[in-house]
């Protein structure tokens, strides 16, 4: 069974901001997007961008990198339905915020869009 790690607390992810954080082996971004937090794989497919530190608009994060854009409810690129990235299960307990890395279903990641 997949380990939960406690990465921040609530009050470092307020509504429509996004942060990086390292749980395990995995480095994940968290966003909040009204309230609800979602965890994905915090590494662009790109290049490795930092999807974390960039920028959330709803719930789009924008790859401060190279601007590749994701939905953080569910992992899939904005624009090529073959790029999505890994979905965490996250939760909150005593103000703090917790995500589970590798219980996420299979995810799939290709070309680039064009
Ligand atoms: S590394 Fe993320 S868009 Fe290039």
């Amino acid at each position: 069974m997949a380990e939960w790690f406690d990465i921040a607390a609530e009050s470092d992810c307020p509504p429509g901001s996004s942060i990086e954080r390292v749980a395990g082996d995995r480095m994940v971004a968290v966003a909040n997007v009204d309230g609800v937090y979602h965890a994905i794989d915090g590494l662009c497919p790109h290049q490795g961008g930092p999807l974390g530190t960039g920028t959330l608009c709803g719930a789009i994060i924008t790859c401060p990198w190279h601007g590749w854009q994701f939905d953080v409810t569910s992992g899939r690129h904005r624009y090529s339905q073959t790029v999505r990235q890994q979905v965490y299960q996250v939760r909150c307990e005593a103000g703090r915020i917790l995500v589970r890395p590798r219980q996420s279903p299979a995810t799939e990641t290709g070309a680039p869009p064009a």
